[in-house]
């Protein structure tokens, strides 16, 4: 009972179940009071679990149980998900984290034409003068009073300047050139510099086009941020209503009856505590409720829709990504919905593997880092939120979905999880609140619009979302219709 009272002293409500299984109780507060300080209040045995994962103790929450789902005339895989690891983190794995990412793209590079006499960069080093080719992580970027750009490349064997001259051929692509992601160079070395010729970024390869022989569909949302104040309701139940052939012309009706798969790219609910005072505009400020909501909503759509999930930063579990899996008990009432898949923020999931057909490959990524690259990327910057599209093509040429340290935040690992290892047949993303479809290599490029009004936050920054809309993907002739429902 003490336990109880101390941990209620700080706002965290220990059910007596729990209680006699918490060993250590200080570190225990202390992770509590660091990631859930007025987010949450109950204290679920997930979390406890979480702690001790987190501090080397191996015990797993069972939060994905199955990772392949067929049922009559739909199949959904799982592809890759990110789940839990169970050990200690420390300083080291920050390290064993970027050796990680540069491996995973120099390989990439490596498949380039253009590099395939790359050399590490201490031999460019010790190498006199003349022809060189290397691959590096970037490590500065800087322009100098001239106009030239200025790079420092970095391996694990040196670091070397490089310089494009503002007069270069491939000046240009300079301006899309960000720290901490890894290119390949090609120019020519002269004292201790190398003078750039060219820049190559990992990129996608052309995409071979998949098609499925009948028509099938799959929806788009995200951002539905139950619990706010600011929530459409309206909007949302005609898109429920039209998903049961309840709304709509003929044509319509006949898609909506098509529909098989429905991916909610995260922010199911608005949270609790994720920004200072957001309590004002909250409608349902207890976390449980909002995905009980969330659920009593989704209840509604039609048992034969996959409903696919992963969350976002809104949502109630560490922002730090790559985010696993929803927690199974906070958001319980999802879990038991009979048609709903969950997975890891980002993964890759696969749909529609039926017969001999390969299925579509999607890459869900809620988009956080978005907000990084907008801001400060001068070719994206030009077109602020409008090019949801540039911004994703920007995401698949870099091979990374958060490439500079800094544009979202990293829960350090072993592995860069965050890299794009794989190319996918759609890659589909959101947090911006207003929804564009771009197509680029082959890979179709889908951002969701959101449920929720413009709020007082985005009213300050000036940023207008276009909520009710959603992306429909048809399986059959590769077209993405957006409907509105506002
Ligand atoms: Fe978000």
């Amino acid at each position: 009972l003490d336990i109880i009272k101390k941990f209620a002293e700080k706002g965290f409500l220990i059910s007596p179940s729990l209680a006699p299984k918490i060993t250590d109780h200080l570190k225990f507060l202390n992770f509590l009071e660091e990631n859930f300080q007025n987010k949450i209040s109950v204290v679920t045995e997930n979390i406890y679990n979480d702690f001790l994962s987190k501090s080397g103790v191996i015990k797993e929450p069972e939060i994905i149980k199955k990772k392949e789902f067929k049922r009559d005339s739909s199949k959904v895989e799982i592809k890759k998900i990110y789940e839990h690891e169970n050990r200690k983190r420390d300083i080291t794995d920050w390290v064993a984290y970027y050796n990680d990412r540069f491996e995973q793209i120099r390989n990439l590079l490596l498949h380039r034409i253009e590099l395939q006499s790359a050399v590490s960069i201490n031999r460019i080093l010790t190498k006199r003068e003349g022809e060189v080719t290397t691959i590096g992580m970037v490590k500065s970027i800087s322009k100098s009073k001239f106009g030239n750009f200025i790079i420092e490349l970095e391996d694990n064997t040196g670091i070397i300047k490089g310089i494009i001259s503002k007069n270069s051929a491939c000046i240009e692509k300079t301006d899309e050139v960000v720290e901490d992601e890894v290119i390949g160079v090609v120019g020519s070395k002269s004292k201790d510099l190398i003078f750039i010729k060219d820049i190559i970024f990992p990129d996608v390869p052309e995409k071979e086009i998949k098609k499925y022989d009948e028509d099938v569909y799959a929806c788009f949302i995200a951002d539905t941020h139950i619990g706010s104040k600011m929530f459409l309701p309206k909007a949302f139940n005609r898109f429920i209503k039209w998903l049961n052939l309840e709304m709509g012309n003929e044509k319509q009706k006949e898609i909506a009856s098509k529909i098989r798969y429905l991916f909610v790219v995260g922010d199911l609910v608005d949270g609790v505590g994720i920004y200072p005072e957001q309590e004002n505009e909250l409608l349902i400020n207890d976390i449980y409720k909002q995905y009980e909501e969330f659920a009593k909503l989704f209840q509604k759509i039609p048992e034969k829709i996959n409903i696919i999930i992963c969350p976002g930063n809104h949502d109630a579990l560490r922002i730090a990504e790559p985010q696993h899996a929803l927690y199974d008990d906070i958001a319980k009432p999802v879990y038991e919905l009979q048609n709903v898949i969950m997975t890891s923020n980002p993964s890759y999931v696969n749909i529609h593997a039926i017969d001999d057909f390969p299925g579509f490959d999607v890459l869900l990524y809620h988009g956080y880092s978005l907000d990084y690259f907008v801001a400060n990327v001068p070719k994206l910057r030009q077109y602020g939120y409008e090019r949801a599209d540039l911004l994703m093509k920007f995401l698949l040429r870099k091979r990374h979905l958060a490439p500079t340290h800094g544009s979202t935040l990293l829960a350090p690992m072993r592995n860069d999880f965050l890299v794009i290892d794989k190319v996918p047949d759609i890659f589909a993303t959101a947090h911006i609140h207003k929804a564009k479809i771009g197509c680029y290599r082959n890979v179709i490029n889908i951002c969701c619009s959101c449920w929720q009004d413009r709020t007082v936050f985005q009213e300050r920054v000036g940023h207008v979302p276009e909520p009710g809309r959603v992306p429909i993907f048809n399986l059959k002739t590769r077209e993405v219709k957006i409907m509105r429902f506002i």
